[in-house]
């Protein structure tokens, strides 16, 4: 059971290989039609759109042994309650790395030189012609960019960032990359999330979501970002606290935000939506020809490595 539809070669590799129940609504499922599928279908090649909750699990009869999530984040499955069913998820991290750091770029860039802005001003016929004071923006180079996450995602950021930028990149996670990989970002490692937070005119968040993560970003840790910086968030909606970070915008604390994700997609806080300064993305990080075509041949991977009694190579649980 696949549950919204995939690019078409990955399609075409599933009806091959599978007995494919594809999906022709391309929408939403909510829990009773996930509940369905658990009790259908053998495996469920599920997106992040699927909410598979302790709730959604319980379902009786289960004849799923598999989710395969197309997608790296995992926040809208309970593993625990998944395992307690010994239902095995898989992910597909890797696929996607470049174009999400390509799009956190797209992000730093459009917010620091006013990108959006200055495209509504000329769709709306407002521009009036070049001037020395036109719509200026922040100098890119030599800023400090903080990266929250020290995943795959984050690295390529910070990577970008600073040899293609030429930033001073200082980046925080769980757990600190082998000595060689971090040279290879060009980051320097800093000793805590508040110590990085205070030193960096841009911070990029890059940690999964999920309750380790929810309301990372808070009113406490916004207000030691120095006046005037900027957010980016490319991860999930649910590591920043928004009334915080609508708050900090109003007050003038920060100087604007780029945004990818939101808490309860597809829904954007209405306060967003007038800020200037502020833009937004709708959850396009992952969103190339590329990377879905190889987060759909990475999840049939996963599949087939399951049904044929080996490891799956992306096994998260
Ligand atoms: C993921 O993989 O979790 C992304 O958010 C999908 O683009």
């Amino acid at each position: 059971m696949v549950t919204r539809r995939l690019p078409h070669t990955v399609e075409v590799a599933l009806r091959e290989r599978f007995d494919a129940v594809l999906s022709t609504a391309d929408a939403q499922m909510d829990g009773a039609a996930l509940q369905r599928a658990l009790a259908e279908a053998d495996a469920i090649l599920c997106t992040l759109t699927d909410r598979f909750t302790a709730e959604v699990l319980a379902a009786y009869p289960i004849r799923a042994r598999i989710l395969a999530n197309f997608g790296a984040g995992l926040d809208h499955i309970d593993l625990a309650a998944a395992a307690a069913h010994d239902i095995v998820v898989t992910n597909t991290p890797g696929a996607l790395t470049e174009d999400t750091a390509d799009l956190t770029m797209t992000l730093l860039l459009a917010v620091l030189r006013r990108a959006g802005e200055g495209e509504r001003e000329v769709r709306s016929g407002r521009w009036t012609g070049w001037r020395p004071t036109h719509l200026l923006g922040q100098r890119i180079t030599g800023r400090t960019l903080g990266i929250v996450g020290a995943g795959r995602i984050g690295r390529a950021v910070a990577q970008r960032a600073h040899f293609g930028f030429g930033m001073r990149v200082l980046m925080w996670g769980r757990s600190q990359p082998a000595p060689e990989l971090l040279a290879a970002t060009g980051a320097e490692w800093a000793s805590s999330l508040d110590a990085l937070l205070v030193e960096c005119d841009v911070v990029s968040l890059h940690v999964p979501g999920g309750d380790g993560t929810s309301g990372m970003l808070d009113a406490r840790r916004l207000a030691l970002m120095p006046p005037g910086a900027f957010l980016i968030n490319t991860a999930r909606g649910s590591v920043v606290d928004t009334d915080a970070l609508v708050e900090a915008l109003l007050a003038g604390h920060l100087g604007g935000a780029g945004l990818d994700v939101y808490p309860n997609e597809p829904q954007v806080d209405r306060r967003l939506l007038g800020m200037e300064q502020v833009v937004l993305l709708p959850h396009l990080g992952s969103a190339t020809v590329e990377a879905r075509e190889a987060m759909g041949m990475r999840a049939i991977v996963n599949l087939e490595a399951f049904f044929s009694g080996s490891a799956p190579p992306d096994r998260v649980g």
